[in-house]
């Protein structure tokens, strides 16, 4: 499963609740892999209302329901580590003062709107640009929200590198205008990122962290114009490193937002970037049964991840395994409520046999 943010976290304090053990429970398989939604490492990084943090003891404890209620059947689970960078409010931040990025670089462009903390749609602030020191506390917040995700008893970490998001900023030039060590050349730019994939190892050891990744990408305002040097260089740096998988998003299709996009004629993220990494590969975005297993014997991928029919299949599995019908998803209930749209969709035969 996809990591897939649904805003149903507890709304004063951030932590997962029993709500969230059940619906992650209901995906859980036998050795299935669910990487769970993108969760905020630091206060800083918080950009949506009711997305579970992972940097206090009740969120802490708020995931080890979550890690058990898998457990329980067997599955396993990694946790997304997020920082959402500009990509956010001064309403979701302390004592309301702006959100950090890397350079004072607002999203702009068609349509594109910042979430506050209530919910409405207004236009991006211009962020402020993290201090070269402050991005040293940024590196040790992902690696902090490490330690607490092996507290919670998660199996891994993923590192979220993708979809227009902090580390994504600074990779890339449009947001990336510093002038420090991380700023400037690829090699700079990639810097942040690769510090804290190399924190993670440092508290999980690299077999149990994988990263995130979306080039070609345009999610939130992101979008390198040559993307090939810039990702080529990042992912030959980590192939030496051992990593559990690397994880694309395909640029056809980030599946998240409010409306439903299926570019056609766009690069695959997978097939350009196969040849430069040795590992374990996953890629994720607008997958069916067939078109998955048709990537996986092609060489293209060892594993594709599935986002949205996750959300409305919860034996997403079994079904594909056995041919059964996929039930629809409802997107009004993608993000923010309660059980419907999110606990109450059916396993195949539930219904018939109920
Ligand atoms: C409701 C929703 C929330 C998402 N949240 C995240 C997230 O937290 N982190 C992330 O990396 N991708 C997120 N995505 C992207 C998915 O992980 C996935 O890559 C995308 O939906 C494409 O796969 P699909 O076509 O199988 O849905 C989200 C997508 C959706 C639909």
């Amino acid at each position: 499963m996809a990591p897939l943010t649904r805003m149903r976290a507890d709304r004063a304090s951030f932590a997962p609740r029993p709500l969230n053990a059940e619906y992650y429970g209901q995906r859980a398989t036998p050795d299935g892999l669910l990487i769970a939604e993108a969760s905020p490492v630091m206060v800083t990084g918080r950009g949506n209302p009711g997305t579970p943090g992972i940097y206090s003891d009740a969120q802490i404890a708020g995931w080890r329901g979550v890690a058990d209620a898998v457990h329980a059947k067997g599955g396993l689970i990694f946790l997304q580590l997020w920082h959402v960078g500009r990509v956010s409010h001064s309403s979701f931040q302390p004592g309301g003062v702006l959100p950090v990025a890397p350079s004072a670089v607002a999203i702009t462009g068609n349509g594109m709107l910042a979430m506050t903390s209530d919910g409405k749609m207004v236009p991006y602030e211009t962020p402020r640009a993290l201090e070269t020191e402050e991005v040293g506390q940024v590196v040790e917040a992902f690696r902090q929200a490490a330690v607490n995700a092996k507290q919670a008893g998660f199996d891994g970490v993923e590192i979220h590198g993708a979809n227009g998001y902090l580390l994504e900023q600074f990779l890339q030039s449009h947001s990336n205008l510093r002038t420090d060590r991380y700023g400037g050349s690829i090699e700079n730019r990639a810097r942040l990122l690769l510090e804290i994939v190399e924190a993670a190892i440092g508290v999980w050891g690299a077999s149990r962290v994988g990263l995130r990744l979306s080039p070609y990408g345009i999610a939130n305002g992101s979008g390198e114009a040559d993307p090939m040097p810039l990702y080529t260089h990042v992912i030959k740096a980590l192939d030496r490193l051992g990593l559990a998988y690397l994880h694309f998003i395909e640029p056809r299709s980030s599946g998240a937002g409010r409306a439903e996009v299926n570019w056609q004629n766009v690069p695959s993220a997978m097939v350009l970037f196969r040849p430069v990494w040795r590992g374990v590969l996953i890629s994720a975005g607008g997958f069916t049964g067939e078109t998955a297993e048709a990537a996986i014997a092609q060489g293209h991928a060892d594993a594709i991840a599935f986002g949205r029919i996750f959300i409305s299949n919860p034996d997403l599995p079994r079904r594909l395994q056995h041919g059964f019908p996929l039930t629809p998803y409802n997107r009004a209930t993608f993000y923010g409520g309660e059980e419907i749209g999110y606990t109450d969709y059916p396993a195949y035969g539930e219904l018939e046999s109920a």
